[in-house]
């Protein structure tokens, strides 16, 4: 961040740091820079005390991309009105309509929208409403966890590919539309390959997607699963996750790529709105 006054703080963890001094409002073209190349750094980026209206919130979005729609889950496309590509994560529930999705419960460990064949390269979450305990989002990094890979395991991963699960999204709930399945095999999803080399980076990340359901080509159901749980622990070992305790008016941007995320629970009686849009690469 030296080609503008504000400075990238790093976490002390694996990844993320925390970018200081800067307007998401307001951004010029050497700050989307600057903030491009701590992302790449970083693979998170912490952005508090902003306030952002609905327009700026796509703007920013957009110095790093296309953005997509809000994804199908549980209760349909949830998003702010008029504004589909501004997905809404919450527990709301206003005359009767929740407002969000997700719930109050723990979403699991997963990097986003993985079940299409091209999925968003990066999203950020804007904090609206935040519950005073619980609801904080952690992250691991995917290049610390194909780094932590013994080589043999790596050599064993070469030219594998993983079925990415579109049944169930990160709540354990089933996304509108689908029939619920437990079986890896005939689920439905996409296959990407296990590992990816990241475009801008050029670093080997592990690509995971998310664990329920997931299928390792080729292998059988028990072979899959053995190799798929170690892979798990190593990607999301407690000594290598950052977690984020939301205050409001944070701003998160992460990395899709080279990441995954999980959210605790918290009280159902508070309430917790986030705004999340999802970016894809510019076509
Ligand atoms: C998400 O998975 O994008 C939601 C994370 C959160 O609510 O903290």
């Amino acid at each position: 961040m030296d080609s503008m006054s504000s400075e990238a703080q790093a976490t002390g963890r694996a990844l993320g740091a925390e970018i200081r001094g800067i307007d998401l409002r307001v951004l010029g073209p050497e700050e989307v820079h600057a903030v491009r190349a701590a992302w790449h750094e970083h693979q998170v980026l912490l952005f508090r005390k902003q306030s952002l209206t609905l327009e700026d919130l796509l703007r920013f979005s957009r110095h790093f991309g296309d953005l997509d729609l809000a994804p199908i889950q549980e209760n349909g496309r949830r998003f702010v009105d008029g504004h589909p590509e501004i997905y809404v994560v919450s527990n709301v529930v206003e005359n009767g309509v929740a407002i969000g999705s997700l719930g109050s419960g723990e979403a699991v460990w997963h990097s986003d929208m993985t079940y299409v064949d091209d999925p968003p390269i990066a999203s950020a979450l804007y904090a609206v409403e935040v519950p005073p305990s619980g609801g904080d989002t952690s992250f691991c990094s995917m290049y610390g966890a194909w780094d932590r890979l013994p080589i043999d395991v790596r050599k064993r991963l070469d030219g594998l590919r993983l079925k990415h699960d579109a049944t169930y999204n990160s709540g354990g709930y089933v996304r509108q539309g689908v029939v619920e399945t437990d079986d890896p095999r005939t689920a439905p999803g996409v296959w990407h390959p296990l590992v990816r080399v990241h475009p801008e980076t050029g670093r080997s990340a592990l690509f995971l997607g998310r664990r329920r359901n997931a299928y390792i080509d080729g292998l059988t159901p028990r072979e899959s699963d053995a190799l798929l749980d170690m892979l798990w622990a190593v990607a999301t070992d407690p000594a290598h996750v950052w977690q984020h305790r939301w205050n409001e008016g944070d701003l998160v941007l992460w990395d899709n790529r080279c990441t995954m995320h999980r959210r605790d629970s918290f009280d159902a009686s508070s309430r917790r709105v986030m705004y999340r849009t999802q970016v894809k690469a510019r076509t």
